[in-house]
């Protein structure tokens, strides 16, 4: 930049030991090109093209084990050695950059079309009420199985150990998954949680196995290297809460526990139509003023709103999923308030090793395109 006082989005931030030189994340997104759960070599240049010196890039939903990968054949998985050992090479080309780089850990619990099930068992959920079949995708849901009680502490060691795998892989950090109908999401929203146990019925109990997840895996790695992601207003996979304020307020309140926890991470409700435009409900200030650490907000930003939201503190970071995915230089691209290459949804979930995956252009390639038609 030159005399110009840089743009909210591009001011450094430290988040825990880490300095950041902007605010811009990459937030978690599911690619499936993860053969037999296996990461693969190609993520390496996916990852590396997105990273930034002092930049937060966090990686696709990893799933904790066989179980918890059950519908999803190609994600990736961090539960074996050589998952481990095949996530080194992406996380070096990351870290080569200079960029920081969390592992999402996941489990996916009862979201499953029965695919890919060891043994074609049912997968586990919190309940056995199965998830409504999606008239869009046309996908079929199986019934899941209910997790015993004695069950849940080997589910929380499972997190526990994908933790530990992931620092040993060279992440900077973990993620907990606790967001989009997801496993823990199935236990902490009243829609999917019909337990009459220790892990049902009140707020406290629904919240009480992402609670030990958290405890466990932040005594395992340490706090300064666990954040959370959460959305308590979103309603995917049949997943909705009644009082979804009350929920996001006791998690935040749980997590002001672990001092120097790395960050929150929180989904905005879905787009609202104001005046026939579509905007963003800004839904997550009582959370960002309930949190005592860093704050990510996601969903639906653009540059703009980003810049706003940092302005006005709303938020410490702004992730961009969609727009990130399109354009590996976006933080550059928001920068010189660049025009931004369109997404290309057909493409989100193939298996592709290059097409809607790396081959995304750079702002300069548009120059050489440029400068080669000249
Ligand atoms: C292709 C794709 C895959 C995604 N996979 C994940 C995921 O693995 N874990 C997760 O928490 N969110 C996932 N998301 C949600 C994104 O992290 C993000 O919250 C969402 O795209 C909204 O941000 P945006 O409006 O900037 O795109 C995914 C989104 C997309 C588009």
């Amino acid at each position: 930049m030159t005399d110009q006082e840089a743009i909210p989005l591009m001011k450094p931030y430290k988040m825990g030991q880490f300095e950041l030189s902007h605010r811009v994340v990459l937030p978690p997104m599911t690619r499936l090109r993860s053969y037999g759960n296996v990461p693969q070599p190609h993520a390496a240049l996916y990852y590396s093209q997105r990273a930034t010196k002092g930049g937060l890039l966090i990686s696709e939903g990893t799933v904790v084990s066989a179980v918890g990968a059950h519908g999803y054949p190609n994600l990736p998985g961090i539960w074996t050695q050589e998952q481990v050992e095949a996530w080194k090479p992406i996380v070096d080309a990351v870290h080569r950059k200079g960029g920081v780089f969390i592992c999402q850990i996941a489990h996916v619990g009862r979201v499953s079309n029965g695919d890919s099930m060891p043994d074609g068992e049912p997968p586990v959920s919190s309940t056995d009420k199965v998830v409504t079949p999606d008239a869009e995708t046309g996908m079929v849901y199986v019934k899941p199985r209910r997790l015993r009680t004695d069950e849940i502490p080997g589910i929380v060691d499972e997190f526990r150990r994908a933790a530990r795998n992931a620092i040993d892989a060279g992440f900077d950090g973990v993620e907990i998954h606790g967001a989009h109908g997801f496993l823990l999401e199935q236990f902490m929203k009243d829609s999917a949680n019909d337990r009459d146990d220790e892990y049902g019925g009140s707020l406290e109990n629904r919240c009480r196995f992402v609670v030990e997840i958290v405890d466990a895996v932040v005594r395992e790695v340490g706090a300064h290297r666990v954040g959370v992601r959460l959305s308590p207003f979103v309603d995917y996979m049949d997943c909705v809460d009644s009082d979804p304020v009350a929920l996001g307020t006791y998690m935040v309140e749980q997590l002001n526990r672990y001092e120097g926890l790395l960050y929150c991470h929180m989904v905005e409700p879905r787009m609202a139509i104001v005046d026939g435009r579509r905007q963003i409900p800004h839904g997550l200030l009582p959370f960002r003023k309930a949190f005592n650490g860093t704050f990510i907000a996601v969903g639906g930003y653009d540059r703009d709103e980003g810049n706003k939201i940092v302005a006005e503190d709303y938020a410490d970071l702004v992730a961009y999923g969609r727009l990130f995915l399109a354009n590996p230089d976006l933080p550059r691209r928001f920068e010189l308030d660049a025009p931004l290459n369109k997404y290309d949804r057909s493409t989100f979930y193939t298996q592709d090793p290059v097409v809607g995956y790396t081959d995304y252009p750079f702002l300069d390639d548009d120059a050489n395109d440029l400068n080669n038609e000249a």
